[in-house]
């Protein structure tokens, strides 16, 4: 017996390696200030996991409609339509088990084999791998440097060939924090209007903006090309509900939903009715009061950061990581991933190397995390860094 080439292409999550480590240091008793985790620290506000208590209480514990309970799928549609500022019907939503699920039906639904998509480096570790497993191939652009991470019609033309489907925009970014402006974002879409490319927007961090304001492909003219991906994960604190949705062309929504009927059915029916409670109140002051927190941290990471000499930070307008340029200490030949292993392993600090988002040189550091963490955690690089 052998695996399928489909699977043998999949690479292991990049992370995972450091999660071994880090389980490893702290079954030995060892203090880890963790800047690799990618959810909030807060814990599901109280507002939503009564709606999920109520909803296993009530008996709401069996399958629903394959793209969500008629009520969600209402809610999500109000919910997107008043957030980015146009009409969206329910037919118009499918509701999947978590924003990763709703990306790899939207690549499955999108690409036939052979198809290319174009994929802005830095980008999140699992693209590429969603990509691939509808057996099209990700076409990574790297932006050239000066233009810190921000992708350009002009960087991306030169790699539309004529098996170009589709385009990745994810604006709050995992890794960088970039948020495209209104200009930005029309300028991708004149773009894929051009080329007659959809666009995935990946708009899972959507609460998460701290200068400037979200936005969207799918508020203005990109609307019809856009599939837009989002979910409760990270702006509602709920990562392990597994809840996400994919808004868009009710054809590709219905396309999807086929395909989610024989994989998965239903998202979890009571994360269904918990994500109706948050959904419904999406400005709860609990929610407010994470992002106001977040926001806190944020100046008081850039501020210690700052302080370090040599290092050189992309401007994280939103999403809570810092993406930054270690390459002045790297040795010559030296691979992120042993510098990153070595600051584990020496301060016990742990974060990611930029290998997994396709930008080697560079780390990512995530401050969903307490202020003393925080500056612990960066009093404890700069030490590292001392002695490079
Ligand atoms: C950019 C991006 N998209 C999607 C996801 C997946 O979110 P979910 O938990 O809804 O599957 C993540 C989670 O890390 C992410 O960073």
């Amino acid at each position: 017996m052998m695996l399928s080439q489909r699977v043998r292409t999949i690479e292991p999550s990049a992370t995972l390696g450091l999660n071994a480590i880090i389980q490893k240091l702290r079954a030995d008793g060892r203090d880890i200030v963790n800047f690799s985790v990618g959810e909030p620290d807060f814990d599901t506000p109280e507002f939503i996991r009564a709606a999920g208590i109520a909803a296993i209480e009530g008996g709401q514990t069996r399958y629903t409609p394959v793209p969500g309970t008629p009520d969600l799928r209402r809610a999500v549609a109000e919910f997107v339509g008043a957030e980015r500022g146009v009409e969206v019907a329910p037919e118009e939503v499918v509701i999947c088990s978590g924003a990763k699920q709703a990306l790899t039906e939207a690549f499955l639904a999108l690409c036939d084999p052979g198809d290319e998509v174009l994929l802005p480096a830095p980008y999140w570790v699992s693209y590429p791998d969603e990509i691939r497993l509808a057996e099209a191939t990700p076409v990574v652009v790297t932006p050239p440097e000066e233009s810190r991470f921000r992708i350009t019609p002009e960087h991306l033309e030169p790699h539309v060939t004529p098996r170009t489907a589709g385009l990745i925009i994810n604006s709050p970014s995992n890794p960088t924090g970039i948020l495209y402006d209104a200009e930005e974002i029309a300028a991708l879409v004149d773009f894929a209007e051009a080329h007659d490319l959809w666009i995935i927007s990946d708009e899972i961090y959507e609460r998460f903006v701290f200068s400037g304001s979200l936005a969207s492909p799918f508020s203005g003219k990109g609307r019809e090309r856009t599939i837009l991906i989002s979910g409760l994960s990270k702006s509602f604190a709920c990562t392990g509900w597994r809840l996400g949705w994919a808004v868009g062309d009710p054809s590709i929504i219905g396309g999807m939903s086929r395909l989610q009927g024989h994989t998965a059915s239903n998202a979890c029916t009571i994360s269904q009715y918990a994500a109706l409670a948050a959904v419904r109140e999406p400005r709860h002051p609990d929610l407010d009061a994470m992002i106001e927190a977040f926001a806190e941290r944020r100046e008081v990471a850039l501020k210690r950061l700052g302080e370090i000499e040599g290092l050189d930070t992309v401007n994280p307008e939103g999403a809570f990581y810092l993406y930054v340029d270690f390459r002045r200490f790297l040795a010559s030949g030296e691979a992120t991933t042993s510098f990153c292993e070595s600051l584990l392993d020496e301060k016990g600090v742990a974060t990611v190397p930029g290998e997994a988002f396709g930008t080697p040189g560079w780390v990512r550091l995530s401050y969903a995390r307490s202020i003393e963490e925080i500056e612990r955690g960066i009093s404890l690089i700069a030490d590292h860094l001392k002695v490079r």
